[in-house]
C-alpha cells in the first residue's frame, strides 16, 4: 500500500501547488454556460457549438495557450484601431462589446472580408485581412482572447501565466505559415 499513497500524495500536492499548470486531458467537459469549454482537444477548448472558446483559471491568472496566442495576435494587429485591450477607440468600436453574443462564423466573416460602415459620418473601414496570414493563421486565438475579455473572464493587460503550448498548435502554425 505504500505505493499507492505515495502516489496519492503525490497527485494531492500536485493539484495544491500554487503556479502549477496541469496539462489537462482531451475529452468532453460540463458546459456551465454558451461560452463555457464543451470539449478539450490538443490544448484548444471549444464551446457546445464547435466555437472556440477560452479556459480562465486561477482567478483570472492562468489562460489556456489559445487565448494568450490570441493577446499577442491582437497587439500586433487590431490594437491600432480598437485600443488596448479590445476596448475600442474613436475609429473603431470596442470589440469586448462586440463580441457578446458573436459567434465564430460571423467573427471570422467580418475579418476575413472587412467591413465599411456607410451611414456614419465619418468613413469607418475595417480592413478585409483574408490574405494577411499573421493574422487568419491565428484566427481562433484572437477571437478566443476577445471572447474572455468580452465575458470579464480575463481583465486588461498582458495574462500572467498560460497552459503548455499545444505540439498540435506548433504543427498548425508551421503548415498555415509555410
Ligand atoms: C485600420 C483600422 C482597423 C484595424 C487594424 C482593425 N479593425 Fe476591426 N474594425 C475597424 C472599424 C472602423 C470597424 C467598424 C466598421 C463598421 O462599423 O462598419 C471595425 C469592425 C470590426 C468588427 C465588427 C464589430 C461589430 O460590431 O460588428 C470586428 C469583429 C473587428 N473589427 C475585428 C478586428 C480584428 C480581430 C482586428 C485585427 C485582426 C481588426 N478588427 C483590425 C477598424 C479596424
Amino acid at each position: 500500500m505504500r505505493h499507492g499513497i505515495g502516489i496519492f500524495a503525490a497527485l494531492a500536492a500536485c493539484a495544491l501547488g500554487a503556479g502549477t499548470t496541469l496539462a489537462a486531458t482531451n475529452g468532453d467537459l460540463k458546459s456551465e454556460g454558451p461560452t463555457q469549454p464543451a470539449k478539450l482537444q490538443d490544448g484548444q477548448y471549444t464551446d457546445k457549438n464547435g466555437d472556440p472558446t477560452y479556459h480562465v483559471t486561477n482567478g483570472g491568472k492562468t489562460v489556456d495557450w489559445y487565448t494568450m496566442s490570441g493577446y499577442v495576435r491582437y497587439n500586433s494587429n487590431c490594437i491600432v484601431c480598437h485600443g488596448p485591450d479590445g476596448m475600442g477607440s474613436t475609429y473603431a468600436p470596442s470589440l469586448v462589446d462586440a463580441l457578446k453574443g458573436m459567434d465564430y462564423a460571423h467573427f471570422a466573416g467580418v475579418v476575413v472580408g472587412g467591413k465599411k460602415d456607410v451611414n456614419a459620418s465619418q468613413e469607418l473601414v475595417m480592413p478585409a485581412f483574408g490574405d494577411n496570414r499573421n493574422v487568419m493563421c491565428y484566427l481562433p486565438d484572437i477571437y478566443t482572447y476577445l471572447r474572455a475579455r468580452s465575458d470579464g473572464a480575463l481583465g486588461r493587460n498582458r495574462p500572467s501565466d498560460h497552459e503548455p503550448k499545444p505540439a498540435a498548435f506548433t504543427k498548425a502554425e508551421d503548415a498555415c505559415m509555410k
